[in-house]
């Protein structure tokens, strides 16, 4: 499957997996327009001026307003996009010491309200378009319950959950919503990690398998790196005893 598309928007594009995925986008298919979004302008710029084709539309995604007002511009300057990439999200280390619910609040508002704010105005153009493509960049993180990250996990966890009911939902009405789950990449989100990450990879590689995932058909998930992803899987279905006890284990107790 050959896949093409006109205009991509990437949101959460000023910096780690989003920022490599732009420029994987400039040298893969460069007949696509870019626009990119983040809330920092200077770093959008930058990337702007690494090619006529980026366009850097700076926008929180806790702002819905904000979001209608980019996708009039967008439709205005360029038509309602093809390809809409959801990265935009934030990552802090929660141990059971530092419980908090703010710190909960801010990673639901942004990570999990920032995607929904995305598409309430996506899927609607979309759907009355009778086309578009929309992927979520989710986590690994979200596919069962890890150590330390009781405020980023359930926001993970909650976007594959959502995704599979408005992929379910929407079979046949020639919009697409899919998810990718990346494992630990190297980026100033894991720096904040104070253990080796296990196949840690850097935002190229995981811009490389986002596009060929992408490009490759519309299977739901796109999950890298292949190894890790599967002995998470194989983790998803352990009955809780030895889940626990393997969690157990991998925190040195
Ligand atoms: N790194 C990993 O190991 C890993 C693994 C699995 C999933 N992920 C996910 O991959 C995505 C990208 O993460 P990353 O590692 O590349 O981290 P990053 O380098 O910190 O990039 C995060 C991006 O999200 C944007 N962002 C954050 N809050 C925003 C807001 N309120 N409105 C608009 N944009 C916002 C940031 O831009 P501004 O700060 O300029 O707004 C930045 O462009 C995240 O969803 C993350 O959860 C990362």
């Amino acid at each position: 499957m050959t896949k093409h598309w006109n205009t991509i928007w990437i949101i959460g594009a000023s910096a780690g997996i989003g920022a490599a995925l732009v420029q994987k986008f400039v040298r893969q298919n460069p007949d696509a327009i870019l626009i990119t979004s983040a809330r920092n302008a200077d770093a959008l710029n930058d990337l702007a001026a690494e090619s006529p084709k980026i366009h850097a539309l700076p926008l929180d995604v806790t702002d819905q307003t904000a979001i209608a007002t980019a996708i009039a511009k967008i439709e205005t300057d360029h038509g309602l996009p093809d390809l809409v990439i959801l990265a935009a999200g934030i990552y802090s280390p929660m141990p059971v010491a530092e419980f908090s619910a703010q710190t909960i609040r801010q990673h639901i508002e942004i990570n999990y309200l920032g995607v929904v704010n995305c598409l309430e105005p996506l899927l609607a153009r979309m759907r009355e378009r009778g086309s578009g493509e929309i992927a979520v960049v989710a986590s690994v993180a979200g596919y069962r319950g890890l150590p330390k990250a009781a405020a980023y996990g359930p926001t993970k966890a909650a976007l594959i959950n959502l995704c599979e009911t408005l992929h379910g939902e929407l079979a046949g009405s020639g919009v697409l919503v899919r998810v990718i789950n990346p494992g630990f990449v190297k980026t100033r989100l894991t720096a904040k990690n104070d253990f080796d990450m296990p196949h840690l990879q850097t935002p190229q590689q995981a811009a490389d398998d986002i596009h060929a995932g992408l490009m490759r058909d519309d299977r739901f998930e796109i999950a890298f790196p292949p190894p890790f992803v599967r002995q998470l899987k194989f983790a998803r279905i352990l009955p809780y005893k030895w889940y626990f006890k393997l969690m157990r284990k991998v925190m040195g107790e």
